[in-house]
């Protein structure tokens, strides 16, 4: 710990402040006496105390903004409250209540979190970096506010989500704190409500070229592996086209990945390898059409085609078993409005516009829904799917929940308790004719925070498509048989450091047999994952003889 802070200037550090619970000894050496009250405070006190404030709270972004300041002058504390109860607090330090957040980002800001790389720093990207505190950053989360959730263009009030994703880095799987930074480039944003609003915090102009924008991303690329060369970087909800055409653009070359493309994929592949085992099913058994073909729905197919080639199938068998729907109709061989990294998945089908036709035609084992359209599965495309499939896989993955594909109870009701279902937010318990139905959360924070501890800990020099197909399976297999049958595809959240220790071990185990490991390799995988945890308690902040 750095011992050089003394006085005010140590209380407010939030990543050393320890408010209530300096000891008197430390009081007196640290020049705090005076300053705090006499009292010394054991954590679980404190902890009690902020529970008893959120309980005063009355909305979810209420206690959104509660826990931001709580976190803006005691770091510490704001991580043992969320990770005292993740079921609990995930909701709202990420979907649903992020997106409301993220809507009124101008209006509740309070302080600066993260950086902020606008277009017109073009050219001293470096200089830029070279001002944030810590040296050794191991990931960058960036947005440029294109496609927020399923909201659409929000421009700079989509720098709440990059700061909510590195949050979860730490509660959901102990990548500690002072290696994340959160961070959004700046490239205007074409929403006239926030061009219009006098509080928002972004470039009012309009977005660039794309030829523009990518020279600009470029540069922040490049500059980062310069400033600090242990970093991955964590592309986070960009339009659709950005995110697969960026990826592309710079996987092979350094040390990236596209959560929205490749974590997206993780999750569902998960879904998949657990619905396959309640219907005795391989992935390349089933029949997939998806309601949307931007980010998600590209990243899941390829990642799905990955795994079905693992199983024996060839890369034509395996993209001929995926069909995409997206706003301009079922993608097939005539249409003209393609973009290249969709044209795979378009086969030769008469066009329609109408997805249940689409269904009955296509007779698919799955849909999936990353069409950020809530409401699309209606009763007609539930009844359709449950009269030519058994048990109807049905994913609704697309939020904040009013854009979810359907609900749980329409699913399991229409379906008549045949669907398996998963959702991208979280629903509670479903009941129909007296049986308990679990909907799973199809999230991505089961995968990419032990994504970004296993790249932390291996320092790994390169994300890879198998660290997600691991990663999924990881996932699956920690789901207890007793929960699976009740329909529930994904663990508890309640275990959920538990669930990403063992994710990220068996992802490190493959960044060492891939040899893209920059350590020694360790003997025993989860010990050497447990090691890199981070746990949210006061180290001493004079040396014991002091103390004494
Ligand atoms: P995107 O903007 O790249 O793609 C949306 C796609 O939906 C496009 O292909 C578009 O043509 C299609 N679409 C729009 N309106 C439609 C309509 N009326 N009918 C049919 N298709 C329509 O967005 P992206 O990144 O693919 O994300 C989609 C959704 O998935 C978002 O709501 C996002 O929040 C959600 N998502 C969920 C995740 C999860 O639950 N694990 C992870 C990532 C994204």
């Amino acid at each position: 710990m750095d011992t050089n802070k003394r006085g005010i200037e140590l209380l407010r550090d939030p990543s050393l402040n320890k408010s209530t619970a300096y000891t008197e000894a430390e009081k007196q050496a640290l020049g705090i006496v005076g300053l705090v009250p006499d009292q010394t405070e054991s954590e679980d006190l404190q902890l009690s105390r902020v529970m008893m404030q959120l309980g005063h709270k009355h909305t979810d972004l209420d206690r959104y903004i509660y826990l931001t300041s709580l976190l803006d002058h005691n770091e510490t504390l704001f991580y043992r409250t969320i990770m005292s109860d993740p079921a609990r607090f995930l909701p709202i330090v990420y979907d649903p209540t992020i997106g409301e957040a993220c809507l009124k980002f101008g209006h509740i800001y309070r302080q600066a979190r993260g950086m902020y790389l606008s277009m017109t720093r073009r050219g001293r990207v470096k200089d830029v970096l070279r001002n944030w505190p810590q040296n050794d950053v191991r990931f960058i989360c960036v947005t440029d506010g294109g496609r927020i959730l399923g909201l659409g263009d929000l421009g700079a009030n989509g720098a709440g989500i990059p700061i909510g994703k590195l949050q979860l880095y730490t509660a959901c799987a102990g990548v500690p704190p002072q290696y994340l930074l959160p961070l959004y480039l700046d490239a205007g944003t074409n929403n006239e409500q926030y061009l219009h609003d006098p509080l928002y915090l972004g470039m009012r102009e309009t977005r660039p070229s794309t030829e523009e924008l990518y020279s600009f991303v470029d540069e922040f690329v490049e500059a980062v592996q310069e400033v600090f060369p242990k970093c991955c970087i964590h592309f986070e909800d960009w339009t659709g086209a950005d995110a697969v055409h960026l990826l592309q653009r710079y996987r092979d070359k350094y040390c990236v990945y596209n959560d929205d493309v490749q974590g997206t994929a993780g999750i569902v592949l998960a879904g998949m390898i657990n619905a396959g085992k309640l219907k005795g099913t391989m992935l390349s058994d089933e029949k997939y059409l998806f309601l949307g073909a931007g980010s998600a729905g590209i990243g899941l197919a390829d990642l799905l085609c990955s795994a079905m080639v693992e199983e024996g199938l060839t890369l034509e068998q395996a993209r001929s078993r995926i069909y995409m729907f997206d706003i301009n109709g079922l993608l097939e061989t005539t249409r003209a409005d393609l973009a290249d990294f969709q044209k795979p998945y378009s086969h030769p089908h008469t066009p329609t516009h109408d997805f249940v036709a689409a269904i009955e035609s296509i007779r698919p084992t799955t849909i999936i829904g990353v069409s950020t359209v809530g409401g699309a599965f209606t009763q007609k495309v539930i009844e359709a799917m449950s009269r030519i499939n058994e048990r109807p896989v049905v994913l609704a993955l697309s939020n904040p929940t009013d854009r979810a594909e359907c609900t749980p109870e329409q699913a399991y009701t229409w379906s008549k308790g045949k669907a398996i279902y998963a959702s991208g937010i979280q629903f509670p318990p479903a009941q129909l004719d007296g049986k308990t139905f679990l909907p799973g959360q199809a999230n991505n924070f089961y995968i990419f925070p032990a994504i970004g501890m296993a790249v932390f800990a291996t320092q790994a020099s390169r994300v890879i498509d198998k660290m997600f197909i691991e990663a999924a399976r990881a996932v699956a297999d920690q789901v207890p048989s007793y929960l699976l049958n009740q329909g529930l595809l994904y663990p508890l959240q309640s275990n959920i450091l538990e669930t990403e220790i063992q994710t990220a071990a068996r992802i490190a185990k493959l960044v060492f047999d891939s040899g893209l490991a920059r350590v020694d390799r360790p003997a025993d995988m989860v010990a050497f994952i447990r090691n890199h945890v981070y746990k949210p308690e006061y180290a001493a902040a004079i040396p014991p003889a002091k103390a004494a």
